[in-house]
């Protein structure tokens, strides 16, 4: 199934507790207990991810992190592109290339982009880091 088509999770915000629930599609079960680690393994290495605050089978709670995503942002202020290619410099001091780090998810919050969902972690090498790059190339300037 390709990505566009691939059922997504049920995310419910809460904006009266500052909670976001997100729940596995019945046609993708597993998804969102592999964000939960993905994002948790993030956040202990010190990068901006929000980890899950409880979990169970088929769902994960989050914070629920108020502001616009990149996507909504742009064009961005000159502070929020600086603040995006200090966050690409983490990951790879880090050591690590975030999957599916885009536009809609990474949210803008206390003047820092918060990473609120990705896909596989995997080591940073050059390759990916130059790929990872690429995907802002518009925001950031070549
Ligand atoms: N912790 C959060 N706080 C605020 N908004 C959030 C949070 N998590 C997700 N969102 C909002 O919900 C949207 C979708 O959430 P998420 O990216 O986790 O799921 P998805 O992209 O639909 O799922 P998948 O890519 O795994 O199929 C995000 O783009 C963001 O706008
Ligand atoms: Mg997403």
């Amino acid at each position: 199934m390709s990505d566009r088509r691939r059922p997504r999770k049920t995310i419910t915000l809460d904006h009266a507790a500052g909670v976001v629930e997100k729940r596995d599609h019945a046609l993708a079960p597993g998804r969102v207990a592999k964000q939960a680690a993905r994002l948790r393994h993030l956040a202990t290495l010190g990068l901006p991810a929000t980890a899950p605050l409880d979990k169970g089978e088929g769902w994960a709670r989050y914070p629920l992190v108020e502001g616009p995503t990149l996507h909504e942002a742009r064009p961005l202020t000159p502070e929020q592109t600086s603040a995006l290619a200090r966050l690409l410099d983490a990951a790879q001091a880090a050591d690590v290339y975030i999957g599916d780090m885009h536009s809609k998810n990474l949210i803008w919050a206390d003047n820092a982009w918060i990473i609120v969902d990705c896909g596989a972690v995997r080591r940073w090498n050059r390759a990916r880091g130059e790929r990872q790059r690429a995907r802002f190339r518009g925001v950031l300037g070549s």
